[in-house]
């Protein structure tokens, strides 16, 4: 057992509220990007980025025990391995948004009534304000580019789709998994679905991987109606955003579209199979959504609910795991 002194030390870190925001606020002013041709005197980084100078010293000065600078004068600062990191995407976008840590500060909220926090701070739902707030929007992008490139790899071997012909990706983003899914398989088409913010980066990803000729783009919301057309159905990273009454009445849409033998997959990090990461992801989207992360009995059920059957299951430890389900 670790003694006392050893506890309050690591008690400490994790009660440490200066540097995540400190991080925050040097990123959102660029100051790793301002350093990148050499170490600068806080008085030259406060003129470049519009600071006032003896705040901001002190800041990097504190950041210095973090080892996000270097400090080989006093006053004057340098980058280090991780604000060369910082410096560059998609870290740089990620950590200048102010938004998470607004609606983490109401996280109490979420935990005395089970509601997102983020409806108490901002009064709207998470993708609505994403609509009206380019910054964020770019943010959201760039972390969902970030983590889909992680864990859609290898994602090909997760997804059948030797017995299809076109592919439906609904709520598919940035286009990472269909680029994925096409290139994998010649003569397959695909079908983006999603509402319209995503579109513009969706087209140009599928360009450039090469399949946008077998590719359409049908912009709408699943809270209305699914596109048809299409004999596998996919949702990746989607249905963890939405509570089980919400993923019921989205899958019981997707059962009205989807041919009598026609697939729907379903790609998350099932509880089953997911790293322990996947904890905090389900308190990120408990908080900020109202979702939540499942496992494969949780899928079983609202898949039953909803008119479908769960017929295989591919855990992956490192990645997304995949459920797929048949009409009922
Ligand atoms: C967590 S992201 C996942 C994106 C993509 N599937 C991926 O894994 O990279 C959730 C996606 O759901 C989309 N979305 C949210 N509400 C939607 C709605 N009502 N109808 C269609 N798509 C929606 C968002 O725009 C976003 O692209």
């Amino acid at each position: 057992m670790a003694n006392r002194s050893e506890t309050a030390t690591a008690l400490a870190r994790l009660t440490d509220f200066v540097t995540p925001q400190a991080i925050h606020v040097i990123s959102s002013l660029g100051i790793p990007q301002v350093l990148a041709d050499g170490p600068l005197p806080a008085e030259e980084i406060a003129q470049r980025v519009g600071a006032n100078a003896d705040a901001l010293n002190r800041l990097l000065r504190f950041l210095t025990t973090k080892e996000v600078f270097s400090s080989d004068a006093p006053g004057v600062y340098g980058l280090t391995d991780m604000s060369i990191l910082l410096s560059q995407e998609p870290l740089a976008t990620l950590l200048s948004s102010n938004m998470t840590y607004k609606v983490f500060a109401e996280l109490r909220h979420t935990i005395l009534t089970g509601q997102p926090a983020f409806q108490q701070v901002y009064q709207g739902e998470y993708f609505e304000e994403l609509a009206n707030n380019d910054k964020e929007r770019r943010r959201f992008e760039a972390s969902m580019a970030y983590r889909s490139a992680a864990l859609f790899r290898g994602v090909e071997q997760l997804v059948d789709t030797e017995q299809a012909t076109t592919v439906a990706d609904i709520g598919a983003g940035g286009g990472q998994l269909l680029a994925r899914l096409l290139r994998a398989r010649d003569g397959l088409q695909g079908l983006w679905f999603d509402l319209e913010e995503p579109l513009t980066a969706a087209q140009a990803h599928l360009q450039q991987a090469g399949v946008a000729d077998r590719c359409t783009f049908a912009v709408g919301s699943f809270f209305e109606t699914l596109p048809n057309g299409a004999d596998l159905y996919t949702f990746a990273s989607v249905l963890h955003d939405w509570p089980d009454h919400v993923v019921g009445d989205i899958l019981r849409r997707c059962r009205e579209v989807i041919p009598p033998a026609g697939r729907l997959v379903i790609l998350e990090q099932l509880l089953d199979g997911a790293p322990t990461t996947v904890y905090g992801q389900d308190v990120n989207v408990m908080v900020m959504l109202g979702g939540r992360e499942r496992s494969v009995e949780d899928f079983r059920k609202i898949c039953l609910s909803s008119g479908f059957e769960v017929s295989r299951v591919r855990l992956n430890r490192t990645g997304v795991s995949a459920l797929e389900a048949v009409p009922a």
